[in-house]
């Protein structure tokens, strides 16, 4: 009897070894926290000094690898997110929660927060290629908040399969070729409940997906090449660009515009209509989307009249529920920044930093206090959605009433689509210029006669 119990007992380990996984399902999201080790993932540069070297230096370029170290992504989760996690028991989560897409190794580890990018820890590979290369799922019916199962080891999952690598075993997954892999980080929801990214799921209802087209035939774009640099010559190698918002040929041309008026010849006194037309022909989700909170769009309509006089036109209200929320304004807002700065009467800074009159193409998102709010975490609802959807066109007017001094001639009306990282206010607020950098997505313009 006892000798029989010891071997049982020795057996064990094998025994839970040869389970097949589902028996003991693997943790995802939240429930994954310190489950690993860091001796469990490779590092990048591993992957990326002999073997796969182009597509290292892609990675190297993307958002991917400095989704821990770049500045804004710092100063937002020290500055902002962690004192106000701190403060606050329903939005304590964050604390660990952030490194869930942004680090992911270290937050499988269990080492969150993790040091300061300046100590270069781990943390600082961001999304590396061995979270991605070891994903074999997710957990439930919706991909969302870092809901991916990672298995690390020997096998390297990705589009073949079967080649073989002295380093590792390849196994073919087509789970890694989905839209729902992508939505494990690029949907999330706020601990208020409300999604405060949902990319994929936008692409999910919109055109794109219908037709099969997936995020990675637009930010993984196939090229012939090889995929590491002793292996053979594939038609259809996968670009790891991962070009979204900071590359601002991205963002050039996503939306045409075509603005025309409604009478090409008028006096002075007299009402001019233009109208432009916004057609979105190049994202296959929402424009912006992402960090909707932080992203601004906007178009500035301006006519020059022949002896150089510039004229502002203001967009025409529509007059739908939360029109506000999308017209340029220089009230204050983002008061709840205030929390994690210790000010609690923090007046705020400007809503957008654009011509007052312009029209906005976002969503804005409330704070529990009914306030606008940058901090997707702190986020209790939504307000109007007025975003441009994919192969999605938006028809906006500017009413003009000549001044009765308007130079006789030609009035030329230029109609300029901009787009920000982050509004300006936030940006010189919080010390992050640079984010606010103007990318102009489009522009044009037209012409009518000014009679004498
Ligand atoms: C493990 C989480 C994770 C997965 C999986 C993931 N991403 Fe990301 N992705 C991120 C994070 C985090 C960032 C933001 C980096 C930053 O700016 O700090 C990002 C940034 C991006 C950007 C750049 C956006 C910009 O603002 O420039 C693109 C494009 C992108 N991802 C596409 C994809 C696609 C396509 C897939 C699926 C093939 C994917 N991602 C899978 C976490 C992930
Ligand atoms: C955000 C997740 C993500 C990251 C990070 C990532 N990859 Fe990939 N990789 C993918 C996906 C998804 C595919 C397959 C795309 C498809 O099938 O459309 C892929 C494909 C590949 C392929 C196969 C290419 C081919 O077409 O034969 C290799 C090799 C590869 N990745 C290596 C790497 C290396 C090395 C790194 C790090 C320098 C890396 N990956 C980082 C998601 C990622
Ligand atoms: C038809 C092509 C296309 C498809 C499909 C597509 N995208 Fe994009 N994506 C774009 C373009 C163009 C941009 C640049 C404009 C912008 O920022 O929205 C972009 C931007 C982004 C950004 C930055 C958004 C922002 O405004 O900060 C992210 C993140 C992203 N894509 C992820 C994804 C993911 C994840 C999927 C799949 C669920 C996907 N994309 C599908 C074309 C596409
Ligand atoms: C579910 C995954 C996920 C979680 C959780 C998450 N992020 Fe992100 N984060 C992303 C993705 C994906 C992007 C890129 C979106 C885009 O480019 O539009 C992003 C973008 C950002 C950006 C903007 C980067 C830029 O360059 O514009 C900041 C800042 C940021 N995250 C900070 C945080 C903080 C702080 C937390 C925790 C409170 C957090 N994130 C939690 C996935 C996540």
């Amino acid at each position: 009897m006892k000798t029989h119990n010891t071997c049982l007992y020795k057996l064990f380990p094998l025994i839970l070894f040869l389970l097949p996984p589902y028996i003991f399902p693997q943790k995802a999201g939240e429930l994954a926290l310190g489950t690993r080790k860091y001796e469990d993932y490779q590092t990048p540069q591993f992957c990326g000094t002999s073997c796969h070297t182009d597509i290292y230096q892609q990675w190297k370029q993307s958002m991917m690898s400095q989704a821990y170290t770049h500045e804004w992504d710092e100063v937002e989760y020290f500055k902002l997110a962690i004192p106000h996690a701190e403060k606050d028991a329903k939005v304590a989560g964050v604390k660990a929660g952030c490194n869930g897409c942004h680090a992911p190794v270290s937050f499988l580890v269990g080492d969150v927060p993790p040091p300061k990018p300046e100590f270069n820890s781990r943390a600082n590979e961001g999304v590396s290629c061995d979270v991605c290369h070891t994903v074999t799922g997710f957990e439930g019916d919706t991909p969302y908040n870092f809901n991916f199962i990672s298995s690390p080891g020997k096998i390297k999952y990705g589009p073949r399969g079967g080649t073989n690598s002295p380093e590792h075993q390849t196994v073919k997954s087509d789970f890694l070729s989905t839209g729902e892999f992508c939505g494990t980080c690029h949907n999330e929801m706020s601990p208020f409940g409300v999604w405060v990214k949902s990319t994929h799921l936008e692409w999910k209802e919109g055109p794109y997906s219908k037709q099969g087209v997936t995020c990675q035939q637009c930010h993984m774009t196939y090229a012939e090449g090889k995929s590491a640099s002793m292996g053979i010559t594939y038609p259809d190698v996968r670009q790891h660009l991962f070009h979204g918002a900071h590359d601002n040929g991205k963002i050039a041309g996503t939306i045409e515009l075509r603005i025309h008026p409604d009478i090409n010849e008028v006096e002075p006194g007299e009402k001019v209509k233009f109208t432009v037309a916004l057609f979105n022909q190049k994202t296959g989700h929402k424009f912006p989307s992402g960090s909707v909170e932080d992203r601004i769009v906007w178009m500035h309509v301006e006519a020059v009249d022949a002896k150089g006089n510039i004229y502002h036109l203001k967009v025409d209200k529509k007059g739908f529920a939360g029109e506000e929320y999308t017209i340029g304004t220089d009230v204050l807002a983002y008061q709840d920044m205030g929390i994690a700065l210790n000010e609690p009467n923090f007046k705020g800074v400007q809503r957008d930093g654009i011509p007052v009159g312009d029209r906005i193409f976002r969503m804005p998102y409330f704070d529990p206090q009914g306030r606008m709010t940058i901090q997707q975490w702190n986020t209790a609802s939504l307000g109007v959605d007025y975003r441009i959807g994919p192969r999605e066109t938006k028809i906006e007017t500017f009413s003009f009433n000549l001044p009765d001094n308007i130079a006789p001639g030609a009035l030329k009306v230029t109609a300029v689509l901009n787009y920000q990282k982050l509004m300006k206010p936030v940006a010189d607020f919080l010390g992050v210029p640079d984010e606010a950098e103007i990318v102009v997505v489009n522009k044009h313009s037209t012409q009518i006669q000014i009679l004498p």
